[in-house]
């Protein structure tokens, strides 16, 4: 499907065959993103991992990700520090149960997503559970999220970019600024410790400091307080809303939600509860994830941009056209899935590891040159924090409310949410 609004061309992808033409033999041509105008503020495209071309220093900033922050050794080494705010976890969820309290999982898992990366980042907690931090974080990256997918006049009339007529670039800049400047702080303050004690570089921040005060740094401060940001706004939502949308999809089966508890209570150690080695012996909780993500994929549009003219199947697909890769669509293509709209994990329960963005009809983390860099964190943090939710509770719906009542409705966006949050109650096993 080819759509023109004002001045940008759009070629919506929806087909496997089509998508894997687009993001693996044209690649090279497809890789870049169109960046909206919201987006420009403070210059933020211009540092942007997400939204910077495919350039030497795009490829800079992925090889730092990939070996100072999402390799095997690095992770393995974080996994304390996370596996500590699922402890935290579990004791605000056994106060609730003991009062009977419903709690609003997405809100939860907002929490621990954010603490997870501001603890393998810089070893802090940005938020608690019992402070509004995390709301507050949470409404600035919503806020952004909303923001850059709004359509905005300006981006399909360039002549009223001076102009910023629905005040979109406006709004953003206030964004970027306010989350900039809490990781200026967080910098500043590590710099000056820094200089007090000549310890052991140790963490995340701390190697990242050490490549900015080289002669001739492959990094300098202001690429690295863009690339928290983006790696911020991208992951905490993401993982987030995958596991509030496994949770209720769990509630709505019961007889899964008892399969994958029943998994769990064979495999978890109970002096030591879910952890990240435990992944690879839980089959039907992987299954589930990927299920989840199917149904629900949390970016569900790819956006790219054409650099040249591009052949796609037979298509002319013109230089500078927006080119959408629709993973939702896909993900419910009855000539690709049997009963689509059905919760079956056990669909993936053969397929072993697919994320690799291969298998062009599942690819809810991209594919090609742009795929998502913080997989494997993903993998490690969406999986332990829905194992913990499971492992050490059963779940069930506030009084009054039944399964066949329960609303799924999706709310589009660059993240997709359940339009209404979803509440309900830990119950002792
Ligand atoms: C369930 C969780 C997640 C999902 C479903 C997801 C999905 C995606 C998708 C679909 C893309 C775009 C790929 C493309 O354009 O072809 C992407 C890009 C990206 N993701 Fe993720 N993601 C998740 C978690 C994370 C996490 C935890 C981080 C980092 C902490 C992260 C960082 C990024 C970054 C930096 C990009 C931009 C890469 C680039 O443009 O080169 N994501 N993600």
């Amino acid at each position: 499907m080819s759509v023109k609004i004002g001045t940008i061309n759009t070629v919506v992808i929806s087909s496997p065959k089509v998508a894997k033409e687009a993001l693996h033999k044209n690649d090279q041509a497809l890789s870049n993103r169109l960046v909206p105008e919201s987006v420009q503020a403070l210059s933020h495209d211009k540092y942007s991992i997400i939204f910077m071309p495919i350039s030497p220093k795009w490829k800079t900033l992925r090889k730092i990700c990939a070996t100072k922050i999402f390799s095997s050794q690095q992770l393995d080494s974080t996994q304390a520090l996370r596996l500590k705010k699922l402890k935290e976890l579990v004791v605000y969820l056994q106060e609730n149960c003991r009062k009977g309290k419903a709690i609003d999982i997405g809100e939860v898992a907002f929490t621990i997503s954010l603490n997870s990366i501001s603890s393998t980042l810089f070893s802090i907690d940005l938020a608690s559970f019992t402070s509004d931090s995390s709301q507050k974080f949470r409404d600035i990256v919503s806020s952004m999220l909303i923001d850059a997918s709004k359509p905005n006049i300006a981006d399909y009339y360039p002549v009223l970019r001076r102009i910023d007529p629905q005040g979109a670039q406006r709004r953003m800049k206030n964004h970027y600024q306010k989350l900039l400047t809490l990781f200026e702080s967080i910098i500043k303050d590590r710099s000056n410790r820094m200089k007090d004690f000549t310890t052991e570089r140790s963490d995340v921040l701390d190697s990242f400091l050490d490549i900015i005060q080289k002669e001739n740094p492959e990094l300098t401060l202001h690429d690295v307080l863009h690339l928290f940001l983006d790696l911020f706004v991208a992951g905490t939502d993401t993982s987030s809303a995958t596991v509030e949308w496994a949770m209720a999809e769990l509630l709505q089966n019961p007889k899964k939600m008892k399969k994958i508890r029943e998994e769990l209570q064979q495999v978890i150690n109970k002096d030591e509860g879910p952890k990240d080695l435990d992944i690879n012996k839980l089959p039907y909780l992987q299954a589930v994830v990927k299920e989840t993500l199917r149904l629900h994929p949390s970016a569900p549009i790819l956006v790219h941009k054409s650099i040249s003219d591009v052949d796609l199947c037979g298509f002319r697909v013109p230089k500078d056209t927006q080119v959408l890769v629709n993973v939702w669509s896909m993900g419910r293509d009855s000539s690709i899935w049997t009963d689509p709209d059905v919760f079956l994990p056990e669909r993936f329960l053969e397929c072993g590891e697919i994320f690799r963005g291969e298998d062009f009809g599942f690819i809810p983390f991209g594919a090609g040159r742009r795929m998502c860099p913080g997989v494997p964190f993903a993998h490690r943090v969406v999986h332990t924090m829905l194992a913990t939710l499971l492992y050490h509770f059963d779940w069930k719906l506030p009084d009054g409310e039944k399964i066949e009542d329960m609303d799924m409705t999706e709310k589009f966006g660059i993240t997709m949410h359940k339009i209404k949050p979803l509440m309900t109650i830990p119950v002792k096993s």
